[in-house]
């Protein structure tokens, strides 16, 4: 990514750092973590990059490579939600957020610069709102905690952007380790790694953007959440986290509301499923030592994938054509699990395959596509990666002298 010299092309010298925020996919639990269920996110390696300097006064200046209108200008004193919208809502609101929460935010000049596909449901946003949440803190020297990052970007999301999105996306964002997938318990917000290195038993993560675009703050995502807190309303519980027995949701007479529950019921005992299949002890002498999964954990893995996402197609509803036909294919051409990911109604398909099977499995998605005349798939390679951080800022030499000057150059260099 170039956000570096997209800083030096619009505002004329050197940023004082560099920060990235992966975006994220979810191995399992979805929609449920608005429920204060489990979610098993893991980061990519894809993600979104902010360079950033320090300016004198109250405002931040900011401009994206993928969003090359005129750059943003935002006034911190007295922002407020409805004031800044389009991309650039989701950093203001970060902004506006730190301050809500009793921080002095710090004017600076912010560029952007992405390889997260925007609408893939890849959490582009989160990494937006990630990569500039730490920006801004360390160049204000404001010390937040991660999990006091993961709520105030979710907030802003919330609050500031209107998108009524669950903790998920932010917790992934700030929260992974490479090699490991994240257990969030979205009631206690406890999160645990999980070790999660598919390579190392032969299998590889796909990811197939179906490139039909979602966009959560369509009515359906809000709409999913209103029935589940109808649903647990009717149960008499706080939530639907409440519910273990899958059982209990005939208690529900409106066969809607008893599907909706059904998924959450099931998924978040999908997600406590996976995580003991990935912490179960390694195997007897002469099989793989203990760390290294082992090729039968994901076949089991990519059956409880099959089972989730039939269940969010048909019980809560929010799978696409592209979806499914996705998962029908790489199914038929040897991955061991896919589902659709992330909210629905748009977005990508993540297909666990035997790393042998991995061109079979393109080729046959690819060719589903094109027997529906839909616009060809994209395919990126997943691979659990580290949250959020600061990079290491190559300077370029010499640098760029006289009418090249940064117009953040008043500000305060520590
Ligand atoms: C979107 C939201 C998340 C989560 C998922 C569904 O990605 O941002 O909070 O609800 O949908 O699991």
């Amino acid at each position: 990514m170039r956000a570096a010299e997209l800083f030096r092309s619009r505002f004329g010298g050197e940023p004082d750092g560099v920060w990235l925020a992966p975006g994220r996919a979810n191995l399992m639990g979805e929609h449920t973590d608005y429920n204060e269920g489990y979610v098993l996110p893991f980061a990519l390696s894809q993600g979104v990059a902010a360079a950033a300097a320090r300016r004198a006064g109250r405002r931040l200046t900011l401009c994206s490579r993928q969003e090359p209108a005129a750059a943003v200008e935002v006034d911190l004193d007295g922002l407020a939600p409805g004031q800044v919208t389009g991309w650039a809502a989701y950093p203001a609101g970060v902004a506006w957020a730190l301050e809500a929460a009793g921080h002095r935010v710090p004017g600076a000049c912010i560029a952007i610069d992405s390889d997260v596909p925007v609408g893939a449901g890849l959490s582009s946003s989160a990494a937006l709102e990630c990569a500039t949440a730490l920006a801004l803190t360390e160049l204000g020297e404001l010390a937040v905690p991660r999990a006091d990052l993961v709520t105030l970007a979710r907030r802003a999301e919330n609050e500031f952007v209107g998108v009524p999105s669950g903790i998920m996306d932010q917790s992934a964002s700030l929260l992974c380790q490479a090699g490991h997938a994240l257990l969030l318990d979205c009631r206690s917000l406890e999160a645990a790694q999980v070790p999660f290195e598919p390579a190392a038993a032969g299998a590889s993560l796909l990811l197939i953007n179906t490139r039909a675009k979602h966009d959560l703050v369509d009515g359906e995502y809000g709409a999913r959440r209103a029935e589940c807190e109808e649903a647990a309303r009717r149960l008499g519980i706080p939530s639907l986290r409440y519910l273990t027995d899958l059982g209990d949701t005939d208690r529900l007479t409106d066969p809607v509301l008893r599907r909706r529950a059904r998924h959450v019921v099931a998924d978040n005992q999908r997600v406590l499923e996976v995580v003991a299949l990935l912490r179960a002890p390694a195997a007897p002498p002469g099989q793989p030592p203990p760390g290294q999964h082992r090729a039968d954990t994901y076949r089991d893995i990519g059956r409880l994938l099959a089972q989730a996402h039939a269940s969010l197609r048909d019980d809560f509803e929010v799978s696409w054509p592209e979806a499914d036909a996705a998962v029908e294919a790489a199914l038929a051409a040897g991955a061991a699990g896919a589902r659709m990911i992330g909210g629905g109604f748009g977005g990508s398909v993540l297909a666990l395959v035997p790393a042998a099977a991995g061109g079979l499995v393109r080729d046959a998605v690819t060719e589903a596509f094109a027997r529906h005349a839909w616009t060809e798939p994209e395919f990126l390679d997943a691979v659990p990666a580290d949250s959020a951080r600061r990079l290491s800022l190559q300077l370029v030499w010499p640098r760029p002298r006289g009418g090249d000057q940064c117009r953040c150059a008043t500000r305060r260099r520590s």
